[in-house]
């Protein structure tokens, strides 16, 4: 099979890339550095000649919920109406656990991302997974503000982003599931001790200040809303043993 991988070249493109690969398939991939953009369409009808079947992992790094809510709406929408072009009968889209409950600033656009699919009669398939084990790396960055450590508070049961990428290619494989059970790890986390050990891994002992976000989102995140279903698939990598295999 042929299967296009939009966002790729991201965190859990790259994975998603290497497993349907290593499933004997060929992968293409789609971003802007490949000459893509799903945004403006550039480049989709070409990409998508000859491909099966379609996996988005494409992301905005914006919280707001306008801004999300367009780009997940548009990026879905644009890649859809160019699969319908190329006759290709299967839509993948990566989502986030808890996200379409909670419904606000980027989550909003995740919500909106799979109303868009939900409302098509078939030809999708939606995995819902939790946060990445590297979602610690991304707060480790991002929430470094003026030589303090910042997390947010959050209450998640943290996944391997390769296990993620291996499921979405199998997924792609298949026929459409519709609504796939949720994907996690296997126990629940604090996001603070996990940048904490991230941080300290690198021989970085200070400390990290628990940042209580606001509004729904922040509550979301704070009272169990992005843990998973009792159904969920849970792959068995702990934070710990993805951390220590990193830095080993
Ligand atoms: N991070 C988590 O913990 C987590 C957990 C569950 C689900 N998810 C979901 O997983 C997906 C991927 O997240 P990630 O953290 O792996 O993202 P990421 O590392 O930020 O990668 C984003 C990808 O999207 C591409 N992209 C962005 N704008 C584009 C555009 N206009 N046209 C084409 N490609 C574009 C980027 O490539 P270019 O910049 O080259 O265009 C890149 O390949 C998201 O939908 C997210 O909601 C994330």
């Amino acid at each position: 099979m042929k299967i296009a991988v939009a966002g790729g070249t991201g965190v859990v493109g790259t994975h998603t890339v290497a497993a349907v690969r290593e499933n004997g398939h060929e992968a293409i991939v789609l971003a802007r550095s490949t000459g893509v953009d799903v945004l403006t369409g550039a480049g989709l009808d070409a990409a998508l000649q000859g491909v099966d079947a379609v996996i988005d992992v494409t992301s905005t790094g914006t919280q707001s919920r306008k801004a999300a809510v367009r780009f997940f709406g548009n990026a879905t929408r644009n890649l859809l109406a160019a699969e319908n072009r190329a006759g290709i009968g299967h839509h993948v889209a990566l989502s986030i656990v808890g996200a379409a409950t909670i419904d606000a600033g980027y989550y909003a656009g995740k919500a909106a991302q799979e109303r868009v699919l939900m409302a098509l009669a078939g030809g999708w398939s939606i995995l819902r997974a939790t946060q990445f084990h590297e979602f610690a790396q991304q707060m480790a960055t991002m929430l470094r503000v003026a030589g303090l450590q910042l997390s947010p508070v959050m209450r998640c049961q943290p996944v391997a982003a390769a296990a993620v990428g291996a499921a979405l290619a199998e997924i792609a494989a298949g026929e459409p599931r519709g609504l796939d059970h949720d994907l996690a790890g296997p126990h629940e986390e604090q996001m603070t001790r996990m940048v904490k050990a991230y941080l300290a891994a690198r021989g970085d002992k200070r400390h990290v200040f628990g940042l209580t976000m606001p509004g729904a989102f922040g509550k979301g995140i704070r009272n169990g809303a992005i843990l998973p279903g009792p159904d969920a698939r849970l792959d068995s990598l702990t934070f710990d043993d993805w951390l220590a295999a990193q830095t080993a």
